[in-house]
Formats: structure tokens, C-alpha cells, sequence
């Protein structure tokens, strides 16, 4: 058997794109492999949100150029996939003669088809977006989730808003949703494999359907995803607070299977640099969806993201951004500074209102401080308390310690049997941590 590593930047897209790419490379008669040293296929799948993990695929490569080039035959297949590889196309096989195929996300289905041409050509590019009719969602089952308890499913590509710091709508292409009797037939498929947490993905789930005449909306989605039976329980990510519609609120009132847990980036608090990034909400909305949840869901756990140091970001703009996490009392949140991106909108507001990083560091800093305090008030208000666990895996540090998640989204390690994977067990929490709880079965 041939072997395949790949190697995954960036976001639950890129993980699923991976899965799917192991499914279909399993077809051609490949088996993953954990070291690169005795790869026969080396896919390296990109991300670029921002500078930092756009430079770690360059690093990334060297490694890699490095092994094939130390190889008497050179026998080996270096491939990128995902969003650099969509963004620098001919540049990047320009700029690394070793590396045999570049594609983009599109073109995942494809894998087979284009791997074939490299025997016969040097080198091998395709970075075409395909149009509604034309894209197929590759709906081979992951071979890795079996293992798993959670399943991630791809329910839309792309994203058609125009948020202006954002490079996804250049890298992914146009929103397309994938038919819904599709997704409920993976999802149906994942549930007879064993898996118990279905996570529906997309940039922007909330919109889903909406394009597409006669197609579920995504609430309506949510309620035929839950009516499958086995599905024990449902998350979704990423979705935007504009679109956040009172049916999903019901949703909320109806489906016990729907976490009390949701994502919800912001941003920023403020108004004004909402306006510059064309969210299309403003602070005041925001908290009034927050508060429509509330009210649907009264625990539900919120997270967010933030940016920091947007372009003309004043004092007064991050003292928003700060009283909105007291506001709101978020449980996590990610958090970066503004990093330009190539072709966005937001550079134009560079040049005008340039950025002082020192500034901007700063700030962020202050956030994620604050951050971390509210993460260990509110979970030191779970201790003592008993909550349902779901059960995934042993603790990744100790042994004879297991590892499970609140319906909240919530990391607890326990002492426990890995016979118990895939169960829910009641579990006391004895210890409240920033970024996760300690607990032991009752
Ligand atoms: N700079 C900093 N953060 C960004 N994000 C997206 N684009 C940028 C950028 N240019 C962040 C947003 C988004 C998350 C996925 O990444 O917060 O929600
Ligand atoms: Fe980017 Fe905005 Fe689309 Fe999210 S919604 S992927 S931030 S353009």
C-alpha cells in the first residue's frame, strides 16, 4: 500500500477537506501515515486567515522539499491543497520545482483525477472555482471518524458576504449549500458508524438554503438533522449575527439535541469599526441576539472572536470591545491582531489610518487577560456540580485519565475507563481550570 501524510493548517473546513481527501486517497489504495519520512504523497493543506499560519506552510515545505530531495529517486509527491494553495496557484509551483500539484478547495473531489496527471507532467495546477451545477460534494465518509465519538459535516462552501479584513470569500469562492437529503443521508450514515455528535459546518451556516429555491432553511435543516435517530447531539460553526433568525431561536426552545453551546463572532464592540468591516450589525444588535438566545436557551455558553487593531481602532472603539466581553461574559474567545491580507477591502483603510502595533499588542493583551479571568470565574461556578459528560478519548497527559465534553462545549478529564468511550456519564466537577474542569464519575 502507498502511504499519505497530510499535514493541516487553518479551520474545521480544512480538517473536513482532509478527511475527505483520506477517504478518497483510500479508494486509489493509500493508508495515512504519521511520518513524513515514509511518505509516498505528502499533501500539505493551507490556510491563510492571517500572516502567521500562511508563513508555517513555507516552513512546512522546506521540510518536506528537504526529505524528497535526500530521496535517490526523488520518489515522492508533494502536494497543496486549501486556501494558499487557491490564493498563489502558479506562483507557488514557481516558486517550489519540487512540488508536483497545487490545488484549491474546489478541486478536493478531484483528488484522484489530478494526482493521475502528475505521473506524466511536471507539475500539475487547478485553482478553478466550479459553479453551483458543477460542485460535487465529496460525500465518502472520513475513515477516521469511526474512531471518533464527534463528526464534522460539510453543509455549504464558500461565503458571498464581503466582510472587508476577510480573504475566505477570495480563497473559498461563491456560498454553496449542498443539498439538505444529502446532508441528512451522511449524517444518517455517521450515526450508524457509531458517531453521536454531529457539528455542521460552513463560513456562514446561518444563511444556508436560503439561495436555492425549494431548499430547507438551516433551522429547518437543524430540525431534520435532529429527527435522525442515534443523533445524540448537534453543534454548527461558524455563523453570523446578522443572520441569526428567530427560527433558530426556536430551535433552541424545541431541539434538546441542540448544544447549549454556539460560536458567535463579533469582532469588535464597536459600531463604528463594525461599519468598517461591513458586518452589516451593530453593537446594540448584537447584544440583542445574545439576548434572544438567552431567553430560548438560559444556559446556553457563548463564544466569540475578536479582532484587534483594526485599521482606525481608537481608545474609545476597544473600551466598547471591552465593556461588550463584560456584557457578554463570553467563556473563550479567539483573539488576533489585525493581520493584512492580500486583495481585502480593508487595506485601503491602511493606508489611511495606519496601524500602531505596539498599540495594537497591547490591547490584545489586555483582552485576553480579561478573557482569561471571566473563563475561570464562570467555571469556578461549576464546581460541585453534577453535568452530563459525553465521553471522546483518553486524557492526552495522564493515564487512567479520560477525557469528555459538556453539552456546553466544555473539556473534563476524569479517572474513568476507556471502555466508556461514546457514553454519557454524570460527572462532579471537583476543579474549575481557564481552559477546561476536573471532575470524577458519580
Ligand atoms: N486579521 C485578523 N483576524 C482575522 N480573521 C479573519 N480575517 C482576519 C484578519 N485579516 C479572524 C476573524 C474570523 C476568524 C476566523 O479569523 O475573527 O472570525
Ligand atoms: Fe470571512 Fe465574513 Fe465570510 Fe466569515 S462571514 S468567512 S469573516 S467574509
Amino acid at each position: 500500500m502507498k502511504k499519505a501524510y497530510i499535514r493541516t493548517f487553518g479551520c474545521q473546513m480544512n480538517v473536513y477537506d482532509t478527511g475527505k481527501m483520506l477517504a478518497l486517497l483510500k479508494n486509489d489504495g493509500y493508508e495515512e501515515t504519521h511520518e513524513m519520512d515514509e511518505a509516498d504523497l505528502v499533501i500539505v493543506n493551507t490556510c491563510s486567515i492571517r500572516e502567521k499560519p500562511e508563513l508555517k506552510v513555507h516552513s512546512f515545505l522546506g521540510e518536506a522539499r528537504k526529505i524528497k530531495r535526500n530521496r535517490p529517486k526523488k520518489d515522492m509527491t508533494i502536494a497543496i491543497s486549501g486556501c494558499v494553495a487557491q490564493q498563489e496557484g502558479q506562483n507557488l509551483l514557481n516558486r517550489y520545482p519540487d512540488v508536483n500539484l497545487v490545488f484549491g478547495p474546489d478541486a478536493v473531489p478531484n483528488i484522484s483525477t489530478l494526482l493521475s496527471a502528475t505521473y506524466n507532467q511536471k507539475q500539475v495546477l487547478d485553482t478553478t472555482f466550479l459553479d453551483e451545477a458543477d460542485y460535487v460534494f465529496a460525500s465518502d465518509i472520513d475513515p477516521n471518524a469511526t474512531q471518533r465519538v464527534g463528526a464534522f459535516v460539510t453543509i455549504q462552501k464558500g461565503c458571498d458576504n464581503k466582510c472587508t479584513f476577510c480573504i475566505v470569500p477570495t480563497t473559498r469562492g461563491k456560498e454553496v449549500s449542498r443539498p439538505s437529503d444529502q446532508i441528512v443521508a451522511e449524517v444518517r450514515a455517521l450515526v450508524e458508524q457509531g458517531i453521536k455528535e454531529i457539528t455542521l459546518i460552513g463560513q456562514n451556516v446561518n444563511s444556508y438554503g436560503l439561495k436555492k429555491s425549494g431548499e430547507r432553511t438551516f433551522a429547518q435543516l437543524l430540525y431534520a438533522v435532529a429527527d435522525v435517530p442515534g443523533v445524540e447531539r448537534i453543534r454548527y460553526t461558524t455563523s453570523h449575527p446578522r443572520d441569526m433568525g428567530l427560527d433558530v431561536m426556536q430551535a433552541y426552545r424545541d431541539l434538546p439535541q441542540l448544544c447549549s453551546q454556539l460560536h458567535l463572532p463579533v469582532q469588535s464592540g464597536s459600531s463604528r469599526i463594525l461599519r468598517r468591516m461591513k458586518r452589516f450589525y451593530t453593537r446594540e444588535r448584537y447584544l440583542e441576539v445574545v439576548d434572544q438566545l438567552r431567553s430560548a436557551r438560559p444556559d446556553i455558553v457563548l463564544s466569540t472572536d475578536f479582532i484587534i487593531g483594526f485599521p482606525g481602532e481608537t481608545d474609545a472603539d476597544f473600551e466598547q470591545t471591552m465593556s461588550l466581553l463584560e456584557d457578554v461574559r463570553f467563556h473563550s474567545s479567539f483573539s488576533f491582531k489585525y493581520s493584512e491580507r492580500p486583495g481585502t477591502p480593508a487595506l485601503r483603510l491602511v493606508e489611511r489610518d495606519p496601524i500602531d502595533q505596539i498599540l495594537a499588542g497591547e490591547r490584545l493583551m489586555h483582552l485576553q487577560k480579561r478573557q482569561r479571568e471571566i473563563a475561570q470565574e464562570e467555571h469556578m461556578l461549576l464546581e460541585g456540580m453534577v453535568v452530563p459528560v459525553l465521553v471522546e478519548g483518553p486524557s492526552r497527559h495522564d493515564e487512567g485519565v479520560i477525557c469528555g465534553r459538556t453539552h456546553t462545549f466544555k473539556t473534563v478529564n476524569f479517572p474513568g475507563d476507556v471502555a466508556w468511550v461514546g457514553q454519557t456519564r454524570k460527572i462532579r466537577i471537583t476543579k474549575a481550570f481557564a481552559n477546561s474542569l476536573r471532575g470524577e464519575a458519580v
